[in-house]
């Protein structure tokens, strides 16, 4: 499959009507439009039309197994998708919606099998960003999107991340500028009892447990043939093209452990990528004056242990742009466990593939 790619820049604060007419218009013919939403930037067909959701998993590569999110304009169309729906599930999405959950419930008929793989259940969620809501009103169906890259690539948080991976391969690419959040968005899955989250994102546990204490913390990590309590939750994933090791652990010996990982790496010759927080990339710099001058150590920072909401909107940014960099291996250090922490540690355990040292 090969088309033109269009790209329009479009206003994120007061989306320009004509543009957005033409997408929806686009979306109704059944093509293929990347958009803009608050997490990361979706790749977006007729969710009720099964051959223009058939394009989304041959455009990304991605398996017929694993099923798209749908995203509908407001909470009142959850009726129209989802056939039953927990008071819990309503109460999430009443408190959250628009924002970036996504509840996964039982299907109605009107959402074809592929969209859910085959599955009875289908994930729905009400985007913020002005350019997706406008555009979900606008083109009066729900819209099927998955993250706009490749099949195991990091998600998209820019126009540029769209192009680099989908050039040729989607026919309009709406650029309203970097996404807000850019991690995914939080998915609860409401068909078991108690909810369990099965992708930490955009909402925390904690502010999830606010309104709905009895929600479990999931970690669904499997291998890419493993069935599916959550689908897609493949342990390889945003992962970057040189071998990923992060380190997690106290503070301090993760940062003597990573200057001494550094300074053998370098020292036999290899180029190496720092992926760390503000704080941990100070602690190193002592030991790693030496090696910095040598040019054998790419650093990209990603926001700071004091700053996870800046860490989450930069990581995918900076995976991408070590990416470019001829390097034989990446370090990385993660924010604790916690609020967006929990869900940066994540895709983060992902991109490594299990090479997690704990210092
Ligand atoms: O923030 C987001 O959620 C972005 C933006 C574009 O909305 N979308 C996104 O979609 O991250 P995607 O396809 O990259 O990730 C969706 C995840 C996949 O892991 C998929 O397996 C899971 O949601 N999923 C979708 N439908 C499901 C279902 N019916 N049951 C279980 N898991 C489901
Ligand atoms: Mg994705």
């Amino acid at each position: 499959m090969s088309v033109t790619t269009r790209v329009l820049k479009v206003d994120a604060v007061r989306p320009d009507p004509a543009i957005i007419d033409e997408a929806a218009a686009a979306l109704r013919e059944g093509k293929l439009v990347a958009f803009p939403t608050e997490t990361v930037y979706g790749l977006g067909a007729n969710a009720l039309d099964e051959s223009a959701v058939a394009k989304i998993f041959v455009a990304k590569e991605r398996p017929a197994t694993d099923p798209l999110i749908v995203h509908i304009a407001h909470i009142g169309q959850l009726g129209s998708f989802a056939a039953t729906i927990p008071s819990g599930a309503r109460l999430l999405g009443l408190s959250f919606w628009a924002g970036p959950l996504t509840l996964i419930l039982p299907k109605r008929s009107a959402i074809p099998d592929i969209v859910t793989a085959g599955l009875p259940n289908v994930a729905l969620r009400v985007p913020i960003h002005r350019v997706a809501r406008a555009l979900v009103e606008m083109a009066g169906v729900p819209i099927a999107a998955p993250s706009a890259n490749r099949f195991s690539r990091p998600s998209p948080t820019t126009a540029d991340h769209v192009r680099a991976d989908l050039d040729g391969r989607v026919d309009l690419i709406l650029d309203a500028g970097p996404s807000d959040i850019g991690l995914e968005s939080t998915i609860v899955d409401f068909t078991v009892a108690p909810p369990v989250v099965r992708r930490h994102g955009g909402v925390s546990l904690e502010r999830l447990r606010e309104v709905l204490p009895e929600i479990e913390s999931g970690s669904a990590y499997g291998a890419v043939t493993a069935a599916q309590p959550a689908p897609g939750q493949f342990l390889r994933h945003y992962a970057p093209r040189s071998p990923l090791t992060l380190y997690v652990g106290d503070i301090g010996r993760v940062t003597d452990r990573l200057g001494k990982d550094i300074r053998t790496q370098v020292a036999s010759g290899k180029r190496v990528g720092l992926l760390a927080l503000e704080e941990d990339l100070l602690a190193l710099a002592p030991a790693l004056a030496a090696q910095a001058a040598s040019g054998r150590v790419v650093t990209r920072p990603y926001g700071a242990r004091s700053d996870v909401e800046r860490s989450a909107k930069e990581l995918f940014m900076a995976l991408r742009s070590l990416d470019q960099e001829d390097l034989d291996a990446i370090f990385a250090t993660a924010p604790d466990p916690e609020g967006l922490g929990r869900a940066i540690r994540d895709r983060l355990e992902r991109a490594a593939e299990g090479n997690v040292i704990l210092a």
